[in-house]
């Protein structure tokens, strides 16, 4: 061989070894954090933050044996209007700097239209109506097979809301239903922790 073949040769071999290197060391620093195999069972969310002044307190516990169970969800809200039922949701972000206004629409991968915990087309974030009693307390007690605590349908980072009506679970027949279910204001608002 002539030097110069050996040289093109060798050149071409030293750009073979650097771009392996280079698609190696991409695709192991690119992996997404979600893939790190961390399964959170238990989350917890406070009412009220300070962000709003609806006067709503209270907390919530979130827990999922495992990632493919139900999320079970508990706890009680003060400081509701007496006897009524009110949208309750969980929105895509927990960024509260500009109170529950900026924790912005239902929590929604699939993009799908707004609908009740029972369907099939739903956010991923509709989980209905709470109840107030007389006293304006409400006990929630909800067990939901579509929010998740690990994956795709992680709700951790992201913010409950309770709204200010009664969400008409996407069959009120206009074009609000089917976005928000005619839900209202956002009353209160509540982060949803790791616990
Ligand atoms: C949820 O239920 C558990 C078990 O009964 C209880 O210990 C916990 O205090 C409840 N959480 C809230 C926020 O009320
Ligand atoms: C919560 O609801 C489940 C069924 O959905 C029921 O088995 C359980 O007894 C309820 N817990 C409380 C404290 O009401």
């Amino acid at each position: 061989m002539k030097m110069r073949t050996v040289a093109v040769v060798g050149v071409l071999s030293a750009l073979c070894v650097a771009i392996i290197i280079a698609v190696v060391v991409t695709s192991v620093s690119g992996a997404p954090a979600a893939q790190t195999g961390v399964v959170v069972t238990k989350a917890y969310v406070l009412f009220n933050i300070g962000v709003d002044k609806s006067g709503i307190v209270g907390s919530l516990d979130l827990s999922q044996d495992e990632p493919s169970s139900p999320v079970k969800i508990n706890g009680t809200l003060t400081g509701l209007t007496p006897k009524g039922q009110h949208g309750f949701h969980v929105h895509e972000s927990g960024d509260i700097r500009g109170g529950c206004a900026s924790t912005r629409g239902h929590f929604n991968p699939k993009m799908l239209t707004h609908g009740a915990p029972g369907d099939e087309t739903r956010h991923v974030g509709d989980l209905g109506n709470i109840m107030a009693d007389d006293k304006g307390v409400a006990v929630i007690n909800i067990t939901d097979r579509m929010i998740s605590l690990t994956g795709d349908n992680s709700v951790l980072g992201r913010a409950f809301i309770v709204h200010e009506k009664e969400d008409d679970l996407g069959k009120g027949g206009d074009d609000g239903s089917k976005k928000t279910g005619n839900a209202g204001g956002r009353l209160a608002c509540g982060i949803i922790g790791v616990a």
